[in-house]
């Protein structure tokens, strides 16, 4: 048991107590980031003559020996000790001796896990944002693609109006874009440095907490030092931004999941992203869509265990701060690895064209068009709205489209029909005469996929 405490004690710590009490298990996580920190408070505490340069250097040549034996496995980060930092301490001072005892000079574990933990969230906030822009990418690929690709829109997932392929996917580039602009947000908002703040209180050295603070990277110190210890909310922001980045690939996958039923057949996913079954031997399933949509309830449920946390806790630190991590990191392994299986998936999956096409076609889609051609010749909207609920009965009846009645059917609903009706509800033309901003209509169309390409341009 290496601990950093044992002064104040008479008696050793229970093992169990000992076990429950470590968080080296998980923490171990940080070591990068706990020596980074740990390199920027020495050459501060030297810059300002607290500590001298020799004992500076004997510091920071001893933090790179400990990086570079874990890295190459000739040093082992084991449960001898309590968490990381007395790790990274208790290696120091075996390696250089007295001067590895002044590391902590003006610093406890609290300012140092809480900056260790930002720095962390920092750089995963990057990683998640750049795994987006992968799925962005793919996704702007398959819009240029398929901006000619008739399918049906839906509402309580029936057949509404007809729309495109481009139109449907765009939807997603615009949830994941606003994802990505999340991210950035957050980074923007956690960017203030802890260490200094001390136990809770601040210190009695004149530390230079602008130094440090630019040292790591960040626009500034905390402001207030209990805040700056006790502050997780960056950490449940970035929860939140996962949980919907989440629910969107959920509604995506369940989307795919649908596509790819043999009722629908919109979507054929490769080989390489499906699984079979061990006894029905047809089966082709969509089991990555299933697990992203399953993940989902593990990702939230770290966002909802860490507001529990700290929904109660008095200020300033608290041991249950520690819970800060294991969920939130699971979380966020879990997020990362679903966006990347998912833009695999989704990168790989082939549309069948005709067959959407078909399902538009046979979907009274164009029924919404067929109405607007009354309104046209001057029938007011409530009335075409009836005329066109008789069409529909009528065409259910026979199981057929609007399309495939004769004109002299059509005209016994409304002698106003003439021939250029079949030009007003053709699937084409139905489409392309959506170009309200956000449509989906060629011309409008385009303009969001040059919009979409710009954002990504500048990413
Ligand atoms: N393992 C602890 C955590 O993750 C480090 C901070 C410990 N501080 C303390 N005063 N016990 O929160």
């Amino acid at each position: 048991m290496a601990q950093l405490w044992g002064g104040r004690f008479t008696k050793k710590t229970a093992d169990e107590v000992y076990d429950f009490n470590a968080s080296i298990g998980f923490d171990k996580r940080l070591l990068s980031e706990d020596i980074g920190g740990s390199r920027a408070h020495v050459r501060m505490l030297a810059k300002q003559g607290i500590i001298k340069e020799d004992e500076r250097d004997a510091i920071l040549g001893g933090l790179d020996g400990i990086e570079e034996d874990v890295k190459n496995g000739k040093l082992a980060i084991t449960k001898e000790y309590e968490d990381v930092h007395s790790f990274v301490e208790a290696n120091l001072i075996d390696r250089i001796g007295d001067a590895g005892k002044k590391l902590h000079t003006g610093r406890s574990r609290n300012d140092q896990v809480a900056l260790d933990m930002r720095l962390y969230v920092r750089n995963r906030t990057e990683d998640t944002r750049a795994l987006i822009g992968e799925l962005l990418a793919t996704l702007q690929k398959q819009m240029e693609e398929n901006i000619d690709t008739i399918m049906p829109g839906f509402t309580h997932l029936q057949k509404a109006q007809p729309i495109t392929l481009a139109h449907h996917l765009g939807a997603y580039f615009e949830m994941f874009r606003r994802d990505a602009e999340r991210l950035s947000d957050i980074r923007e908002r956690m960017n203030y440095c802890p260490l200094g703040s001390g136990a809770l209180a601040g210190t009695t050295y004149p530390l230079d907490r602008e130094f440090t603070a630019k040292e790591l990277g960040f626009k500034a110190p905390t402001r207030n030092s209990m805040d700056g210890v006790s502050d997780r909310d960056y950490l449940i922001e970035y929860l939140s931004a996962l949980s919907i980045i989440m629910m969107h690939l959920s509604r995506f996958s369940e989307e795919i999941i649908i596509w790819n039923s043999n009722e629908y057949r919109f979507v054929n996913i490769d080989d390489a992203y499906s699984t079979g079954s061990s006894i029905m031997p047809q089966k082709k399933n969509p089991d990555i869509a299933e697990l992203v949509r399953g993940k989902t309830g593990r990702v939230y449920g770290a966002l909802i265990s860490l507001l529990t946390t700290m929904k109660g806790l008095p200020l300033a630190y608290n041991k249950d701060m520690q819970e800060d991590k294991e969920l939130p990191f699971d979380a966020m392994d879990t997020a990362d690895d679903c966006l990347h299986l998912f833009n695999g998936m989704l990168s790989t999956m082939t549309y069948n064209k005709k067959t959407m096409e078909a399902s538009c076609a046979g979907g009274f889609a164009n029924a919404t068009d067929l109405a607007d051609y009354l309104v046209g010749k001057g029938i007011p909207f409530r009335d075409a709205h009836s005329i066109v609920g008789s069409v529909v009965i009528a065409c259910e009846k026979d199981q057929i489209a609007i399309d495939e009645l004769s004109l002299a059917q059509l005209r016994e609903f409304s002698p106003l029909i003439d021939e250029d009706v079949f030009t007003a509800i053709d699937l084409w033309n139905c489409v392309d005469k959506r170009l309200t901003d956000g449509a989906p209509g060629r011309a409008a169309m385009e303009k969001e996929i040059a919009a979409g390409k710009a954002f990504l341009e500048e990413f």
